[in-house]
């Protein structure tokens, strides 16, 4: 099948561990938050809540690291971003669990990605951390709930990487083909 053309802001967005030195500006933090602001959410919820740091800011800077597990924060030492996303999983209104807040976070992410991607910054997300580390030291309140940690930064240089964690860059990462996750409803054509 000949190649299929999506936008270029899509199609170079990979997930590093290498990060340049160069720190991100107010403003270009503050664009990424604002593409994230605008994202749909269920009823308008806008659930979605961000604590980062940059390096300069040690206090905040140090209560994140200590969140991550040791595999990230091995990388994650060079990085100029670094940000804790969390949701608000009650409504505090009708008092109820919200349903959608994970789809809401992440359609915020996906704009958050897509504008840093436009300025020609790139994003890793992690999983690995500890959410009760998280909780005691931000006094994270019981409707919130923390999902995900993001390094965001300019590309750096590889080349001073060890190998374990060096990533896989444009089409020489793996991917699903496209007959493999569309189909007609009949389940046992899919594995
Ligand atoms: C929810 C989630 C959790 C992840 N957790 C980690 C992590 O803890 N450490 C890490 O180095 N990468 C982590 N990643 C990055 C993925 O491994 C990466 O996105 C995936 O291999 C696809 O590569 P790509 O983003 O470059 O296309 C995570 C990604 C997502 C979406």
């Amino acid at each position: 099948m000949n190649k299929i053309s999506i936008q270029p802001i899509v199609e170079k967005r990979y997930s590093p561990r290498a990060y340049d030195s160069k720190q991100l500006s107010i403003e270009t933090i503050e664009s990424l938050f604002e593409a994230a602001r605008w994202a749909a959410s269920s009823r308008n919820s806008q659930p979605w809540r961000f604590i980062y740091a940059t390096p300069d800011q040690n206090e905040t800077w140090d209560k994140l690291f200590d969140c991550l597990i040791p595999f990230n924060q091995e990388w994650v030492k060079s990085a100029p971003f670094l940000m804790l996303a969390l949701v608000q999983k009650i409504d505090p209104e009708r008092n109820v669990e919200r349903k959608n807040v994970a789809y809401d976070l992440g359609l915020a992410m996906g704009n958050f990605t897509m504008q840093a991607s436009h300025l020609g910054i790139y994003l890793r997300n992690m999983g690995g951390f500890s959410v009760q580390k998280a909780i005691d030291h931000f006094n994270i309140p019981e409707m919130f709930e923390p999902v995900i940690m993001v390094t965001a930064g300019y590309l750096g240089n590889e080349e001073n990487l060890p190998d374990h964690l060096v990533v896989p860059k444009g089409n020489q990462r793996s991917r699903k083909s496209i007959d493999s996750i569309i189909f007609d409803g009949n389940w046992d054509k899919m594995k």
